[in-house]
């Protein structure tokens, strides 16, 4: 093994939501699901052979305790790697999510392993299978390897090998995401478990995998159209569909705090004065808003603390 270079992956927000596993222990989804990743925000790794029994894991220039609960996901995902070799590593994370965000890192944080590790392994793998590989990390970290538009194929097999990120050929260089940070009282059921407690018991889950094969096909067309209107209308719905069966498990998980409710109806506030805005969420309560440059300004006005990301600004 030699050091790796620093490796960037993307931080992702998806569109049609990826919930709830048809085996957990792979990270393999019922349902496909579609994201678009956030340019420059996200997570850089870099792995450096070191001399030692243990990895050594640091974190935005820190270094953490071997017990630490980062470091052990860390250590446990490079022992996909290891193999019989007795080969450990200095891992160096940075994040450049803003902290006040509140965007989940495990996304980019897997997938800009997963390129290290291939580089400093010099393993030379295919895109597609660096994807696969994020995806035992954290399922949504497999759409996190490519940029721009990402269809996550939730595939057939056992072994996953076709469960993957596939990047679309297509770009949108009007569109911004705009992070709407809520702060939350108290913390909130990770994505893992909250999926988990929902499949097992919400009947209403039933519905979903059909509301999101229909969103992906809604939001091809939206794409393909470069249709802003039903871009936003599919992710708000698909979004608020995944939510309605979280509130619909016992006991109920309700991601949702006052200041969440209160961005939403100034979201609907401004669709009603003629301003296409949309919004969606994840296993959290803050909301991600979506719209067209143009509208920017408009959109600032009522939110100002706003953190906004052009997906294909830079290209
Ligand atoms: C609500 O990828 O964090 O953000 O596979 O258990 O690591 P694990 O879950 P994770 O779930 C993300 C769920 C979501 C929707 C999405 O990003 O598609």
């Amino acid at each position: 093994a030699k050091a790796s270079s620093e490796l960037f992956a993307p931080s992702n927000i998806a569109l049609c939501k990826y919930w709830g596993k048809r085996d957990r222990s792979f990270n393999l989804p019922v349902n496909a699901s579609l994201s678009v990743s956030l340019d420059y925000l996200g997570t850089h790794t870099r792995l450096t052979p070191i001399d030692a029994e243990v990895d050594e894991v640091w974190l935005n220039g820190q270094q953490l305790l071997p017990s630490a609960k980062f470091s052990q996901k860390v250590s446990a995902f490079i022992d996909l790697f290891r193999r019989q070799q007795d080969l450990y590593f200095r891992v160096e994370t940075r994040n450049n999510i803003p902290t006040a965000a509140g965007l989940a890192s495990s996304a980019s944080g897997f997938a800009a392993l997963t390129l290290a590790l291939n580089d400093a392994l010099g393993l030379d793998l295919e895109p597609q299978l660096l994807s696969v590989l994020a995806r035992h990390g954290s399922g949504s970290a497999c759409r996190s390897v490519f940029d721009g538009f990402v269809e996550w194929r939730m595939g057939q097999r056992e072994d996953g090998l076709d469960s993957h990120g596939i990047a679309l050929d297509a770009e949108w260089p009007d569109l911004c995401i705009g992070l709407a940070k809520v702060d939350a009282g108290e913390k909130a059921v990770d994505s893992r478990s909250g999926m988990q407690r929902t499949v097992e018991t919400a009947h209403l889950y039933q519905s979903w995998p059909l509301q999101a094969a229909a969103d992906l096909e809604k939001l091809h067309q939206a794409i393909a159209r470069q249709d802003f209107e039903l871009l936003g209308q599919t992710a708000e719905q698909n979004a608020l569909s995944m939510h309605a069966t979280m509130i619909a498990s016992w006991p109920p998980l309700l991601y949702w705090q006052p200041e969440s409710v209160a961005a939403m109806q100034t979201v609907w506030t401004l669709r009603r004065h003629g301003v296409p805005v949309y919004f969606t969420m994840d296993a959290g309560p803050n909301l991600k808003l979506l719209f067209e440059q143009q509208c920017r300004d408009e959109v600032l006005r009522h939110f100002p603390d706003l953190e906004t990301v052009e997906p294909f600004g830079s290209r």
